[in-house]
């Protein structure tokens, strides 16, 4: 529907920022990075919240600023990569947004995001790799089941991934 919020979900580095940012600029649209909210409204890092409360203490922050944020319109929301282990999170999202999954394989969030594991908690591990791979066979069914439009991201330029997704939303009548 035009003028519902969009919302971007996906594993770690799978460019929801950048694509976000991208969007956000052709459509004329706000933009809102979620993480980074909840970093302003904690005056934490996120790295620092696990450490803290653990990631339960972050994913009820987490809900809460989703909450906030989608009581809003016409945005475009980056999420987080587990937005979608809470149920109450997916229902939230599909009621209002249009929900846009990018897709990235495993050996592709690893060289992305695999070295930086001390802004990603859950990937500060002895097998980083390994774990990017059981969290992506975990999520991507309910990656899959919330979202309307997904894009496959494998070797594009995240220009490319911001044209395709305004495409889908189009065809879709979603924009
Ligand atoms: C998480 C992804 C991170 C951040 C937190 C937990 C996850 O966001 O919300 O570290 O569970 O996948 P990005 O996907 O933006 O890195």
């Amino acid at each position: 529907m035009p003028g519902k919020n969009i919302a971007l979900i996906g594993f770690m580095g799978s460019g929801k920022s950048t694509v976000g940012r991208i969007l956000a600029k052709e459509l004329g649209r706000s933009f809102v990075d979620l993480d980074r909210l909840i970093e302003k409204k904690s005056h934490k890092t996120i790295s620092e919240m696990f450490r803290t409360s653990g990631e339960s203490g972050f994913r009820k922050l987490e809900t809460e600023v989703l909450q906030e944020v989608l009581e809003g319109r016409e945005q475009v929301i980056s999420c987080g990569g587990g937005i979608v282990l809470r149920e109450e999170n997916r229902a939230a999202l599909r009621a209002n947004a249009s929900v846009v999954y990018l897709k990235v394989s495993s050996d592709e969030a690893f060289s992305r995001v695999g070295q930086s594991g001390y802004r990603r908690p859950l990937l500060d591990v002895a097998d980083p790799f390994a774990e990017i791979a059981r969290l992506l066979e975990e999520r991507d069914p309910l990656y899959t089941a919330v979202s309307d439009v997904i894009i496959d991201t494998t070797g594009k330029t995240k220009a490319k991934v911001a044209e395709e997704v305004l495409h889908k939303l189009r065809v879709k009548g979603l924009l």
